[in-house]
Formats: structure tokens, C-alpha cells, sequence
């Protein structure tokens, strides 16, 4: 008995949040049970580091340090809420995943593709999501969304747009690369046909039948 783990990927203000939220209804209704989540983020230590992360100066860590950081969230997101979840049978949407790591550092700051991959081995294994949907919209329009919504989470919305659209190339670019697991979704349609396209991939690809 195992739950299926979903991840949402894609760059500022594709809509992820809003997206994740649906569809943990939507499988709510049809009788699924499930754990919404976020990363970096979803259990106490996480949610903790996560500050370190989305706060504060534009350059305040090296690109290697974000992704140990990334990493060792994930760590215990991972150890204290995904696995037990899929092990007892309940599934996991999360906003984000490793993904955002190998898009944000990788590809966005330049760190080394291979290291993060070796790191990535080290703590998350050969596990992967059973689904990943990629919000793709055009850097202004997802920059212009996430800067309405104001607040001090926005260390990474204020990297250049030379980073954002870097790191939007390589969702496209993992998606491509990986079309078993990964879909992309054009998120600049309005809320409800996104919602309504995730619904049907979902049940396609996962079995479930959704309304
Ligand atoms: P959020 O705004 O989607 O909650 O995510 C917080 C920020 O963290 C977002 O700007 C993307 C960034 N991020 C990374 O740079 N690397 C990662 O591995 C993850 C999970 C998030």
C-alpha cells in the first residue's frame, strides 16, 4: 500500500500554490486521502530553514550553500512528513520538489548540474515522484503576479531577470528530458482551465477518476 507523490514546479508566480490547492480538493472529493506540502518547507526543521532561504539579501549565500540548504530541508521533509505519508498509503501533493533545486541553483546560479545530482543521490535516493506538472508561464507576467502579493519572502523574486529566465529554461529543459514523469502546462490560461487541465492529467496518468 503506497500513496502516489505529485510534485508542482515552475518559476515565480506560475500559479503553484493556488494549483496545489485545487487539485488536494479534488482528489479530497473523489476520496483520496492527502497531504498538501511545500518546499522548502513542510515540517518544523524545514519550515525553519526555509527562512534562511526566502529572506534577506539577494547574494547572502554561495550557490553551493543554497543548495545544501535546499537539500537538507528536503532532508527532513522527506523523513518526517512525505515518507510516512506514502508508507501509510496517503498521498503527498507538494509545491515544489528537487526539481527547483536543479532549475534555481543549477541552472539559474550556475552551480555544477553534476554535484547537485550527486548530493541529490546522497539524500532523496533513486525515489521520485510518481507526477510532475510544470507550470511554465513567461518570466514578466509570473514576476509581475508574485511582486503583487507583496511580503518578505521574496529573496529569490528579486534575483535578476537573466536568473528567472535561465531557470524557466531548464523546467522546459528537465521536462524534456524526463516525459514519463514530467508535464508541462502552460499556465497563463485563467485558474479554472489550469485546475482543469491538471485534473485530467492526473486522472490519466495516476488512474483516478477526478471531476
Ligand atoms: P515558493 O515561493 O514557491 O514557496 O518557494 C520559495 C522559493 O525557493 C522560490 O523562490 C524558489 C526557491 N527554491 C529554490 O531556489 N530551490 C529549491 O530547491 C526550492 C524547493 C525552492
Amino acid at each position: 500500500m503506497s500513496g502516489r507523490f505529485i510534485t508542482f514546479e515552475g518559476g515565480e508566480g506560475t500559479g503553484k500554490s493556488t494549483q496545489v490547492r485545487m487539485l488536494a480538493e479534488a482528489l479530497g472529493e473523489a476520496g483520496v486521502e492527502c497531504v498538501l506540502t511545500r518546499e522548502p518547507g513542510g515540517a518544523p526543521g524545514a519550515e525553519e530553514i526555509r527562512r534562511l532561504l526566502v529572506e534577506g539579501h539577494v547574494e547572502r549565500w554561495d550557490g553551493l550553500t543554497e543548495v545544501l540548504l535546499h537539500y537538507a530541508a528536503r532532508h527532513e521533509h522527506l523523513l518526517e512528513t512525505v515518507r510516512p505519508a506514502l508508507e501509510s498509503g496517503i498521498w503527498v501533493v507538494s509545491d515544489r520538489f528537487a526539481d527547483s533545486t536543479l532549475a534555481y541553483q543549477g541552472y539559474g546560479h550556475r552551480v555544477n548540474r553534476e554535484e547537485i545530482r550527486r548530493i541529490h543521490r546522497l539524500v532523496v535516493g533513486d525515489f521520485a515522484p510518481d507526477l510532475t506538472l510544470v507550470l511554465d508561464l513567461p518570466i514578466d507576467k509570473g514576476l509581475a503576479r508574485a511582486g503583487g502579493r507583496g511580503g518578505a519572502e521574496d529573496r529569490y523574486e528579486r534575483m535578476g531577470d537573466d536568473f528567472h529566465e535561465r531557470l524557466r529554461q531548464g523546467f522546459l529543459d528537465i521536462a524534456r528530458r524526463d516525459p514519463e514523469r514530467c508535464t508541462v502546462i502552460d499556465a497563463s490560461a485563467d485558474v479554472k482551465t489550469v485546475a482543469e487541465t491538471v485534473r485530467q492529467i492526473v486522472a490519466d496518468r495516476l488512474q483516478v477518476s477526478l471531476k
